[in-house]
C-alpha cells in the first residue's frame, strides 16, 4: 500500500501552480454527457475522483478521450447504458450523472452514492427538485432510479443549502419545459462555474453565485470548449501549508476572490498575503497566533478547509476555537493529530485547540480527503519522521502533491515498501 514518508520541520519555500477544481470537473463532466456534440474541457485535473468519473461516462458508451493530461474530449451520442453501478460507488459526485442524464434522456439510475465519509449525507433536497420537476424517483437495491415522461420548470426551495442538490437540479432544470427557480441555491464558486459551462453549451441559466437562481429549459444544448477554473481547496491547503511551515509560498494560477475567506484567516494568525491578478503569496515568519473559524457555506470559510486550517491553529499561540457547521462527523483526523502531539478537545461540532510549540512525527492514517492532506500538513511542521498512510484517499482530490510539495523543498516521498521507507530514512537522515 503507498503511504508518504515525510520528513518534517522545512519551511516550503516557492511556488505553486494549481489545477483545475475537483468539484466543479465532476460535475461539468457529467453534463458534458447532455449534448451529442463534441464537448473538449480543459484544465481538467487528473486525480482518481475525475478519473473515476472518465471511467464511468466510457461505460455508457459515450467517447471519452484525454488529449492530453489536462484535456478531455467527449462525445455522447452514442450512450446506450443510462444505468451506472460500476467505476463509481466511492465518488459522492456521481450522483450529477442523475441530473444530466435526467435532464437530457428523462432516465437514469445510479448506485447511492458514498464518497468522504465525513457524517452523514443524504440527498433529499435532490430528490425533492427531481420531483418538484416531475420526475418519479425511487431507490431500490442501492439504485436511485430518476424517470420522467416530461420535465417541468419549478419552483423549488431548498431546506439546506446544497451544492450538489442545486447543480443536480440545475442540469435537470435545464432542459425541462419552461422556468426553473431555485431558492437558497448554493453560491460556490464551482456552482458558478458549472453554470457557466451549461450556459457555454447553450443553456439559459441566470443569478448564479446569487441564492436565487432561475432557468429557462432549452430543448437542446450543444458541444463547446471550456476551461475549468483553478481549486480552491487545492490552493487554500498550500496557503495552509505556508503558514503551518512558516514559509513563504506564491500560489500561482488562482483567483484570489475565492480565497478571500481563507487569506482573511491567515491574517489575523499574522501571516502576510501579497494578492495579485492570479496569484496569492503567503508569507509566514514567526508563530502563529490563535483565532476562531466557523464553517459555512460560500462565502464563508469552506469546510472543506476545516481540517488544514485546525492543524495550523494546532501550532498557534493561544486557544482556538474551529466550528463545523456543515458536516456533523469531520473531525475525526483529530485523533491522529493528538498522536502528533496536537492538544484538541472535541465536543460535538467544536474543536477547543490549544496550541503547542510542535508536533512530533508518528504514523497517522488519512481518514478522508481533505484530513488526509491536512495530516500531511502537520507532518511537514513535525520533528522527525511522520508516515502518512492511506493516501488514496488524498489521491481522489490532489494531483502530485506530494512532487508539488518536493518543489517546494518538502521532504515527502511515495513510497510501497518498508525498503523504499528505510531508504528514504538513511537520506535524510
Ligand atoms: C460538496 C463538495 C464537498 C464539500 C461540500 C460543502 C463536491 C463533489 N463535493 O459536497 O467537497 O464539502 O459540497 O461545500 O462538490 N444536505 C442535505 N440534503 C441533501 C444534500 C445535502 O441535508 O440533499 C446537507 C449535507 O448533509 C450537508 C450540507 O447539506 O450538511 C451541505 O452538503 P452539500 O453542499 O450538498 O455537499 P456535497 O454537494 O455533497
Amino acid at each position: 500500500m503507498d503511504k508518504y514518508v515525510i520528513k518534517g520541520g522545512v519551511p516550503l519555500v516557492g511556488e505553486v501552480e494549481i489545477g483545475g477544481a475537483k468539484n466543479a470537473a465532476l460535475a461539468i463532466l457529467a453534463a458534458a454527457t447532455m449534448t451529442d456534440e463534441t464537448v473538449y474541457i480543459d484544465n481538467m485535473p487528473d486525480e482518481s475522483d475525475t478519473n473515476a468519473m472518465l471511467q464511468a461516462i466510457s461505460s455508457t458508451g459515450a467517447f471519452v478521450e484525454r488529449t492530453g493530461r489536462h484535456s478531455v474530449k467527449i462525445n455522447a451520442s452514442q450512450i446506450h447504458t443510462f444505468t451506472i453501478e460500476d467505476y463509481i460507488k466511492k465518488i459522492r459526485a456521481s450522483y450529477y450523472l442523475l441530473g444530466a442524464f435526467l435532464g437530457k434522456y428523462k432516465k437514469a439510475g445510479v448506485v447511492l452514492p458514498s464518497g468522504c465519509n465525513i457524517g452523514l449525507r443524504p440527498i433529499d433536497q435532490h430528490i425533492k427538485g427531481f420531483t418538484a420537476l416531475g420526475a418519479q424517483v425511487s431507490i431500490e437495491h442501492g439504485i436511485i432510479d430518476a424517470h420522467a415522461d416530461k420535465l417541468i420548470g419549478s419552483h423549488i426551495y431548498l431546506d439546506v443549502v446544497s451544492v450538489g442538490a442545486t447543480i443536480n437540479i440545475m442540469m435537470a432544470a435545464t432542459m425541462a419545459d419552461g422556468k426553473t427557480i431555485i431558492e437558497n441555491a448554493a453560491k460556490e464558486p464551482h456552482v458558478v462555474d458549472f453554470a457557466n459551462f451549461l450556459n457555454s453549451m447553450g443553456a439559459n441559466i441566470k443569478g448564479a453565485g446569487t441564492d436565487v437562481i432561475r432557468i429557462k429549459g432549452v430543448e437542446k444544448l450543444h458541444g463547446t470548449e471550456y476551461t475549468i477554473i483553478p481549486d480552491q481547496i487545492e490552493a487554500g491547503t498550500f496557503m495552509m501549508a505556508a503558514a503551518a511551515t512558516k514559509g513563504d509560498i506564491t500560489i500561482k494560477n488562482v483567483i484570489p476572490k475565492h480565497l478571500e475567506s481563507i487569506s482573511a484567516k491567515l491574517i489575523e494568525m499574522g501571516c502576510q498575503i501579497h494578492e495579485s491578478d492570479d496569484a496569492v503569496r503567503v508569507v509566514a515568519t514567526k508563530r502563529l497566533t490563535n483565532t476562531h473559524v466557523k464553517t459555512l457555506p460560500y462565502p464563508g470559510f469552506p469546510t472543506d478547509m476545516q481540517p488544514q486550517i485546525t492543524v495550523a491553529l494546532g501550532l498557534a499561540s493561544g486557544i482556538s476555537i474551529v466550528t463545523e457547521s456543515i458536516f456533523e462527523n469531520r473531525f475525526k483526523y483529530v485523533d491522529e493529530l493528538t498522536r502528533m502531539g496536537a492538544c484538541i478537545k472535541v465536543e460535538g461540532s467544536t474543536a477547543i485547540i490549544e496550541g503547542v510549540d510542535k508536533y512530533t512525527g508518528a504514523t497517522v492514517s488519512a481518514p478522508d480527503l481533505r484530513a488526509g492532506a491536512a495530516l500531511v500538513i502537520a507532518a511537514l511542521t513535525a520533528e522527525g519522521f511522520s508516515s502518512v498512510e492511506d493516501i488514496m484517499y488524498i489521491e481522489r482530490g490532489y494531483e502530485d502533491f506530494d512532487k508539488k510539495l518536493r518543489e517546494l523543498g518538502a521532504h515527502i516521498e511515495k513510497v510501497d515498501s518498508d525498503y523504499d521507507m528505510q531508504k528514504f530514512k538513511l537520506k535524510n537522515a
